[in-house]
């Protein structure tokens, strides 16, 4: 597929060179296409991978992944025309300090991301997990569980491939409301990484007996 990814990043650059590795065409949408850490992610990605203004990637891609951070998303998602094409979001609507979720419980990030894109074709996804583990989605030999949630059958069949083809079990964690359930989830992973002394090397998996 074609896939414009908002932010290059520690979120975008891991699943952009992720998706370009298995053969996907990845654009980058940058502010500044010809700084040197873009050009060293795009050494790292290969040839299916070019860096572009945020407009142009939005053009450019099939679907459409943002990797902003929280504070930026509003702002920039508001000047591009994402018209009906699906848009994966990653954020957590975290306040600054990581102390907490700035938003919650009646709302999430992913609605209020809905509403500002007007689309019914959000799809929260890659957000409960750190970025090393969208560079290599196995840890003794499971796939990692990727939850997504969102309105648009097709919109989170497309997201659910996407996260397959990097090497995620993706689960179907139903509408885009239960973004309240997953932001929180992150929020969990950032605690248990931080304050909880655990690291980054560590996944959330579900299991069925
Ligand atoms: N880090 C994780 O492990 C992790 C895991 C799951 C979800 N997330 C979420 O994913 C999102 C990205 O996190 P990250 O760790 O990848 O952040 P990051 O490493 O700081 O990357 C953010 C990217 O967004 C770009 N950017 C910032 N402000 C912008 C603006 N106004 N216009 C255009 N581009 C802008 C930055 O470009 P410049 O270089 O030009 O500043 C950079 O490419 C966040 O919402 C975070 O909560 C993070």
């Amino acid at each position: 597929m074609r896939i414009g990814i908002l932010g290059a990043g520690n979120v975008g650059g891991s699943l952009g060179a992720a998706w370009a590795r298995h053969g996907h065409e990845v654009f980058f949408g940058v502010r500044n296409p010809s700084s040197t850490d873009v050009h060293a992610l795009l050494d790292r990605c290969g040839p299916r991978a070019r860096a572009e203004s945020p407009s142009d990637a939005v053009h450019s891609g099939e679907v459409i992944v943002n990797a902003l951070p929280w504070p930026a998303t509003r702002s920039v998602l508001e000047h591009l025309s994402i018209g009906d094409k699906p848009l994966l979001d990653c954020t957590n609507p975290l306040k600054p300090d990581l102390s907490g979720l700035e938003i919650g419980t009646t709302t999430s990030g992913a609605e209020l991301v809905a509403q500002w894109v007007r689309s019914s074709k959000v799809v929260k996804i890659f957000n409960t997990t750190g970025y090393n583990n969208m560079m290599d989605p196995v840890i003794r030999g499971e796939h990692l569980t990727m939850f997504y949630c969102g309105d648009d059958a097709q919109a989170k069949h497309t997201a659910a491939t996407l996260a397959h083809d990097i090497g995620f079990h993706p689960i179907d964690a139903g509408p885009l409301s239960n973004a309240r359930l997953l932001e929180p989830a992150a929020m969990l992973w950032i605690w248990l990484a931080i304050k909880g002394g655990m690291g980054r090397d560590f996944a959330f998996q579900l299991v069925k007996r």
